[in-house]
């Protein structure tokens, strides 16, 4: 039997943590195992609602606000750790956009960069930064969240999907490299109720009612994440979607991009439009 209790009282600092999983994840961090959290994001505004929404639990929450994007940020916050005397026992990169479902030549390249940015390189600067701190730890850990994105490419996901298969070959590496020293979880979820389709041309009834019938629910969602650092899992891959994508991207990657790309354009949703009208 696993310890389930490997990251009671740690100090874990979150990226993305004002909204979505990563604030489901602050909270269970805190709630159920008397973690101390530094949340990072950029709106203070979302951040006070999460400090509002945990009460009296909000003494084990701080936040920082900055774009996790910029590399320089990420050597400022190492300094204020340190000036702090902070010492953190686990990182969890979540922060992450969806761009719009589009053509890659639709894209401009300040788009895709700045995806990129966010996406996969807040992880490289993150852990960069914070790796020797890490390791000071009894107990380091990395826990990147990918997406189902990155076991399969679909159609008008080219840039998400090639952010989140960087960032799980990332991950990949530094479970090996690694091993026995830190623990490196990769986190693969599929569709997620949050307000990250908010990109997305999806605001009309039926393009909602698909994205609810796929979605899991993020309590669900967070449920299994957290199941997945209690244990330790190098690799979780969580909701139905993101199952079939394992499946399909493992064995036979080139029929299957065809067949989402079928049932994407059979079911005339607005917001897949950009990619298959011409
Ligand atoms: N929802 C899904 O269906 C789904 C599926 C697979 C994987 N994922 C992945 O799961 C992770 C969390 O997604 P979510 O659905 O919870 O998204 P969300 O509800 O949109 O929340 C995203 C969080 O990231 C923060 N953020 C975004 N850009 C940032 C930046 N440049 N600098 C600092 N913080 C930034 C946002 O805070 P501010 O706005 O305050 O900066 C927010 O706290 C993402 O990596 C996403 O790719 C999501």
């Amino acid at each position: 039997m696993f310890d389930r209790i490997w990251m009671n009282g740690k100090t874990v600092i979150i990226t993305g943590a004002s909204g979505g999983m990563g604030k489901g994840i602050a909270e269970k961090l805190i709630k159920e195992h008397g973690c101390r959290v530094i949340g990072i994001a950029r709106s203070e505004e979302k951040m006070k609602k999460v400090v509002e929404e945990l009460g009296s639990y909000s003494e084990n929450f701080s936040y920082q606000l900055f774009d996790v994007s910029k590399e320089e940020n990420w050597v400022k916050f190492v300094d204020y750790l340190k000036q702090n005397d902070i010492k953190p026992d686990v990182l969890i990169n979540n922060a992450g956009i969806l761009p719009k479902f589009d053509r890659f030549q639709n894209y401009s390249i300040e788009y895709i960069e700045n995806a990129m940015n966010i996406n996969f390189y807040s992880a490289v600067y993150s852990i960069h930064a914070l790796l020797p701190l890490l390791l000071e730890s009894p107990t380091p850990a990395i826990i990147n969240i990918d997406s189902s994105a990155a076991l399969m490419t679909l159609a008008g996901t080219s840039v998400y999907s090639a952010s989140k298969a960087a960032l799980k070959s990332l991950s990949e590496a530094l479970r090996e490299e690694l091993r026995g020293k830190c623990y490196v979880g990769i986190v693969c979820p599929g569709f997620t109720k949050t307000d990250i389709f908010r990109n997305q041309e999806a605001a009309d009834d039926k393009g909602q009612k698909y994205l609810n019938m796929v979605s899991t629910s993020c309590e669900r969602m967070v449920k299994m994440i957290m199941n997945d650092i209690r244990s330790k899992k190098p690799l979780g891959v969580h909701g139905f979607d993101a199952a079939f994508m394992n499946y399909f991207g493992r064995l036979m990657p080139v029929q299957g991009g065809r067949l989402f790309s079928a049932v994407m354009k059979m079911s005339k949703l607005p917001m897949f439009d950009p990619i298959f009208k011409d």
